[in-house]
């Protein structure tokens, strides 16, 4: 699996020319509010297919008044080195995000790459998981099944785009009835395909909390559970195509669809009887920090798959307990660690063999 060994970022956000190797198994970087520590996970996030961990358009990474940005990094994939550049290119007034692994753009090469790497990704915004709006509740589990599955994000854009396509030809005046029975056949396909997708990455999430419970004190139980109105245990091909046709009207007249994946929450009911939303802020984070744990675990022993793991602004409100998860993470796995704070002290209960990078002074 990969392993970053240097990166250089150039015209990329704040930086001018950044580049630094990265020796260690957990490397944390540290500096002032501001001084790029959050641009330099993006940007090693970006090695992956996608827009990275901020989500951000690609305009938005380039250096104010530059013209393109450009990544170079070496990537060790079972022990052989790669030379990757990340770069855009502007054409028609769009940009376009480029990958090449040792100066080749083959589909080949890129697919390569894509299968030899994965993130795990936990950013501050994630302490109030539970409390954000169920799209954010999504995006995370939907993210935690693309660790795995490199082209699962293109399943979701082809649901959304299939979506989109329903209501506008619902929304035409001459209904064009074989269209729409196509598209709403794709729909239930790719939405049928997400639902189970999302369904066996919190078992399996489930599945590993219960099995580290066994070594590990965990505060509380947690288990993840899907709410959806309209998907109960089971659906078939043909009900949820039956629905779709049923609500053709309504999902007219509302502009969107009623019923489907893109309307499920993902709860976490703790200790058999409340939902985290109601835990204090540090306890969320426990939570997250723990299905971060546990999908690691999964990856790492189900998967053949080693993460590299990006944890943004770990370092700050860490108590006993979440101290623990994350020493008990970089104690238990051989994987590549990015931790970020303001302070180097915020980390001074690692006691592992880490390198320390004042981003402030780089
Ligand atoms: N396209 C850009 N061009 C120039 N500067 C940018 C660009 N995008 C972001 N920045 C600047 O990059 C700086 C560093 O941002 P970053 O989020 O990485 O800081 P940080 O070290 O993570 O800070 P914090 O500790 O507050 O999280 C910010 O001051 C921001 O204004
Ligand atoms: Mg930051």
């Amino acid at each position: 699996m990969a392993k970053i060994k240097n990166i250089e970022l150039k015209n990329f956000r704040n930086f001018n020319n950044f580049k630094t190797s990265f020796d260690h198994k957990l490397n944390i970087l540290f500096g002032d509010n501001g001084c790029g520590k959050t641009n330099i996970l993006e940007g090693i996030s970006l090695i992956a297919k996608g827009r990275g961990i901020r989500n951000s358009n690609l305009f938005n990474l380039i250096k104010k008044n530059e013209e393109n940005f450009f990544i170079n990094n070496n990537l060790e994939i079972q022990k052989n080195n790669f030379d990757i550049n990340i770069y855009t290119e502007k054409k028609d007034n769009k940009f376009k995000k480029i990958i090449s692994v040792n100066d080749d753009l083959s589909k080949e090469s890129l697919d390569f790459l894509n299968e030899s790497i994965s993130y795990l990704i936990f950013l501050p915004e994630m302490e109030r998981l539970f409390q954000a709006s169920p799209s954010y509740r999504r995006n995370f589990i939907d993210r935690l099944i693309f660790s795995s599955k490199n082209d699962y994000n293109r399943l979701i854009n082809k649901y959304k785009k299939s979506l989109t396509e329903r209501i506008k030809i619902l929304q035409t005046n001459k209904l064009d009835t074989d269209w729409l029975n196509n598209i709403e056949r794709e729909i239930c396909s790719f939405g049928l395909d997400i639902y189970n997708s999302r369904i066996s990455q919190i078992k399996h999430i489930n599945n590993e909390l219960n099995t580290l419970k066994k070594d590990h004190q965990f505060q509380f139980d947690v288990e993840l559970k899907i709410k959806d109105e309209f998907y109960k245990n089971k659906i078939s091909f043909e009900d949820y195509l039956k629905n779709l046709k049923d609500f053709r009207s309504y999902d007219k007249q509302y502009g969107g669809t009623k019923f489907g994946p893109h309307r499920s929450d993902i709860i976490s009911i703790i200790n058999n009887d409340i939902e985290a939303s109601l835990l204090s802020t540090g306890q969320q984070k426990t939570v997250v920090l723990m299905i971060l744990l546990a999908q690691c675990n999964y990856l790492v022993n189900f998967k053949n798959i080693n993460p590299i793991l990006l944890f943004d602004e770990i370092g700050s409100h860490l108590d006993n307990n979440n101290r623990q998860l994350l020493l008990d993470m970089i104690n238990k796995f051989d994987i590549q660690f990015f931790l970020t704070g303001t302070d180097k002290n915020l980390f001074s209960f690692v006691s592992t063999n880490a390198q320390f990078y004042n981003i402030t002074e780089l």
